[in-house]
């Protein structure tokens, strides 16, 4: 399972709701993790492995959740901090998020439950979240700030935007 990296077209994608809650999802929350744990990362979407389903996973001290077709249903406070991404490698930037979230969310049973995220918790939440609407963390950023970024990584990559 690779990690599509910026500017790969799938990472502007919206992600489809699931319906099926079957082996092949049980395999993708799997393989997501795995994929996940080789980047050390802390949150992995399922658009960032090409796969367009509302299918987000996050993993911070010790705790792991599973969040499908997930939805907020309430947040609180603001918090300032500095955020990074597997598809966007050595890119950080500060981006305002709430500080706190509650959230609605589907387990890979299908079970509804209701998540509650504080903190770099709610962070990595609502980063994972906006994947599955296309979103990354450097829309929030400046047009100037951005373009910064898309410059660094069209030297790192040779690539073209
Ligand atoms: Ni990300």
């Amino acid at each position: 399972m690779e990690i599509r990296k910026y500017p790969d077209p799938v990472l502007k994608k919206i992600a489809q709701p699931v319906e099926v809650f079957d082996e092949e999802l049980e395999k993708l929350v799997r393989d997501m993790f795995v994929a996940m744990h080789a980047s050390n990362g802390v949150g992995l979407a399922a658009p960032q492995v090409g796969v367009l389903k509302k299918v987000a996973i996050v993993e911070y001290e010790d705790k792991s959740y599973v969040l499908i077709n997930p939805k907020i249903i309430d947040r609180k406070g603001t918090q300032e901090g500095e955020e990074g991404c597997l598809s966007f490698p050595g890119i950080y930037a500060n981006v305002l998020r709430p500080l706190w979230v509650k959230i609605e969310a589907q387990n890979e049973k299908g079970e509804l439950q209701t998540i509650e995220g504080e903190g770099y918790t709610a962070r990595a939440f609502l980063h994972e979240m906006d994947h599955l609407n296309g979103k990354l963390f450097v829309d929030y950023l400046s047009s100037l700030k951005r373009n910064a970024i898309k410059k660094k990584i069209s030297k790192n990559t040779g690539g073209h935007f």
